[in-house]
């Protein structure tokens, strides 16, 4: 739940937050387009958030921006910061190259998207462990008991995934085997992106459900970013909507599905596949999602937007924080409106 926070650089923030985002920006063209615009959020420590948007709408420069990881030759801007639980601050976009080393893994993990084809064909999972634990000087020994007691927590057998090579393991084995990896130097947040998105539905569903017991047993935190609203409903504590490289809302998972303010979020919630609800009735969002080159001007949605006005196509919309932390658009919910929302209402926590 948002509340009012000391910290002036919060002021739209949660309660102890673990990942401080303020004005967050990814130009590639030297400032001529943004793929990343102006993204302000906290994490809160232990909490589940989901980020959800068609393709190409900016999640995953959101994601790789936690670690300071964007692809060359990108350029990142603004205020990243990483309250560790027991140690001063950390502003991410200060850190020297060794600073972002000891970041990465040993503080926020992350899984990259597609990132089950970046094991080494050549080396065996066991190999894979050892190459990180050793990368940061952390007891080969430790490590390898925990790596043997994460695989378990992902319900797979130590023994036989460690003496394997990848090729001989199912794609949920390996992407379980790369969650396994990315909690092995005890990271605080895990960032997530799309990490189930080749795997068929009963076997994204099971992954998921894991990752819930892995938070309580950890601590962890987590981000988890996905174009799926029904799968990462079950697992979320809150949600985040971008469209155009934008955060539109952001709200309690519950909160976003039976009241989403934003004609997008509306929109995503109307194009869910629900199984009760008839067929006629579930709409798929009409036209395309924009490139970073010629956005639309003024709300970059209002080409697609039911209730765009001469004003959406001149003026960028401004938010305010509503009830329960959502970051709430210019136009009031309309409940009505959502006809499909009853299966992911069932799915919310
Ligand atoms: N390496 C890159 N160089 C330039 N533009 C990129 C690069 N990677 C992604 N983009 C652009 O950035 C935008 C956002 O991409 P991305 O964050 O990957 O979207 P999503 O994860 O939501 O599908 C897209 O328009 C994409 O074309
Ligand atoms: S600002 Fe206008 S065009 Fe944009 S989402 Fe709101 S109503 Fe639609
Ligand atoms: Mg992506």
């Amino acid at each position: 739940m948002a509340t009012q926070n000391s910290n002036p650089r919060s002021e739209r923030g949660v309660e102890d937050p673990i990942i401080e985002m303020r004005g967050a920006s990814v130009t590639y063209d030297e400032g001529e387009s943004y793929v990343l615009d102006d993204v302000s959020l906290d994490i809160g420590r232990g909490e589940i958030v989901g980020i959800i948007g068609e393709s190409g709408s900016g999640k995953s420069m959101l994601a790789s921006s936690m670690l300071d990881a964007i692809p060359d030759p990108g350029l990142l801007t603004g205020g990243i910061r990483y309250n560790p639980p027991d140690d001063e601050p950390i502003e991410i976009l200060d850190l020297d190259k060794e600073g972002i080393r000891e970041l990465r893994w040993e503080h926020v993990s992350m899984v990259f998207q597609g990132a089950m084809s970046s094991f080494n064909p050549t080396m065996k999972i066991r190999g894979h462990f050892a190459e990180t634990l050793d990368a940061h000087d952390a007891d080969r020994t430790a490590g390898m008991e925990r790596a043997r007691e994460l695989l378990s927590d992902l319900y797979l057998d130590p023994d036989r995934v460690l003496d394997s090579y990848p090729h001989e393991l199912s794609g949920g084995m390996t992407q379980r085997a790369l969650i396994a990896l990315s909690l092995v130097l005890d990271p605080d947040l895990l960032v997530m992106d799309e990490p189930t998105a080749a795997l068929d539905l009963l076997m994204q569903r099971s992954i998921l459900q894991l990752l819930g017991g892995l938070r309580e047993k950890y601590d962890l935190t987590m981000v988890f970013i996905t174009h799926d609203l029904p799968l990462v409903a079950a697992l979320a504590d809150r949600l985040a909507v971008m469209y155009a490289f934008k955060l539109v809302e952001i709200a309690d998972t519950r909160e976003m599905i039976e009241n989403g303010g934003h004609p997008y979020t509306r929109a995503l919630l109307n194009s869910t596949p629900n199984l009760d609800a008839p067929l006629e009735e579930m709409r798929p969002i009409d036209g395309k999602s924009p490139a970073p080159i010629n956005l639309p001007s003024g709300c970059a949605y209002h080409p697609r937007c039911p209730l765009a006005t001469e004003q959406c196509r001149e003026e960028v919309p401004g938010y305010h924080e509503g009830v329960g932390g959502a970051w709430r658009g210019v136009f009031p919910p309309r409940r009505g409106d959502q006809r499909n929302s009853a299966e992911l209402r069932r799915l919310a926590r």
